[in-house]
């Protein structure tokens, strides 16, 4: 379940105040709502656009093997190829065992997902632990913001033989971006405000968009520069891009960025967030409001 699906459904259970975890696993993030402002922001919620992936001209036809040599989880899992690109075939580790085909390059950095841990209708990449669904592709837990392209699986009924079948994404880069909807004014008075300038407030402010939320959408950052990955700047060379999304890409889908602008306090009642930035103090009006300003560790 994607990040927003998540906060919608917990938020109609808890009605007021709910916890979840953001995209970053060890951060928590907390959201603020009402019955009232969560039916608002449904009704500015379109249906999702549909995925960009395509499987309706296949250039690629693969036999894996039989059916029965595909075990559940992770030690039953085979690996194909169409041309260059990794496939992964399986078996979910849930009660549906279902088949699954999906890209065998993780969206993060490039690596193999051939060694990682299935968990449910879950792979967990096995170098920095982001979480993919088995069935629909999506990126389920960070580092990374992209999810993964999956294929058409089938057993012949003739002998039995599994068959994978599918087109790889054009750029040859293993990575789904799920398509986002932008702002309708028609949805003026829905305000998403976002509090955080971490991963989990990226992956919320894109997981909205690309759920089909058309009103306002505000992120208010502490920091300077966009959210960038954190990871990098352990484990990869310093040549490489850093910003989860560029400035552009939060342009582009109509996602206001608010930099240097540090939330002093947040007032439920009123449904106000006030922060100080470059320009002075500052008390903006919401409907929802995400925090994920991420966490600390306590000096002992
Ligand atoms: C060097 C490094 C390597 C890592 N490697 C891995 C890894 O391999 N695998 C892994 O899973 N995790 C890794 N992590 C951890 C991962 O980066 C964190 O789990 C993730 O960043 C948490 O994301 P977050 O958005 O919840 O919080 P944060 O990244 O902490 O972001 C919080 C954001 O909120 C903003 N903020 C705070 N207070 C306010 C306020 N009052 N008003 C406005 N904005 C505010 C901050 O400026 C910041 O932008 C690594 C972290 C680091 C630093
Ligand atoms: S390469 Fe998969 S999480 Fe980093």
């Amino acid at each position: 379940m994607r990040l927003v699906n998540h906060l919608i459904q917990s938020s109609i259970k808890r009605h007021f105040v709910f916890l979840a975890m953001g995209a970053g696993c060890s951060s928590t993030s907390s959201a603020v709502t009402s019955s009232n402002s969560l039916q608002a922001t449904s009704t500015a919620i379109a249906t999702a656009p549909a995925r960009m992936y395509s499987t309706d001209k296949p250039a690629f036809s693969v036999e894996v093997c039989k059916e029965s040599e595909i075990g559940d989880g992770s030690p039953g899992m085979k690996q194909v190829k169409f041309g260059e690109f990794p496939v992964l075939v399986g078996r979910t580790a849930d009660a549906d065992r279902r088949l699954f085909a999906i890209g065998g390059k993780c969206p993060h950095f490039g690596l193999p997902l051939a060694g990682g841990q299935i968990a449910g209708q879950r792979l967990r990449c096995p170098f920095h632990g982001a979480c993919f669904n088995l069935v629909s592709g999506d990126i389920e837990e960070s580092p990374g913001m992209d999810c993964l392209p999956t294929f058409k699986v089938s057993v012949r009924a003739s002998d039995q033989m599994v068959l994978v079948e599918g087109t790889p994404p054009a750029d040859g880069k293993f990575v789904v971006q799920r398509p986002l909807a932008g702002y309708q004014p028609e949805f003026a008075s829905e305000h998403f405000v976002i509090v955080g300038g971490g991963p989990a407030a990226a992956a919320a402010a894109d997981s909205l968009r690309q759920e089909g939320y058309r009103g306002k959408l505000t992120v208010l950052s502490a920091d300077s520069v966009p959210p960038f990955d954190r990871t990098k700047l352990s484990k990869s060379m310093a040549s490489e891009p850093v910003l989860l999304r560029t400035a552009e890409h939060y342009a582009q889908h109509d996602i206001e960025l608010m930099l240097e602008s540090r939330v002093e306090s947040v007032d439920p009642a009123q449904r106000t967030v006030e922060f100080h930035s470059k320009n002075g103090r500052v008390v903006l009006p919401y409907t929802k409001l995400l925090v994920c300003s991420g966490s600390s560790a306590r000096q002992l």
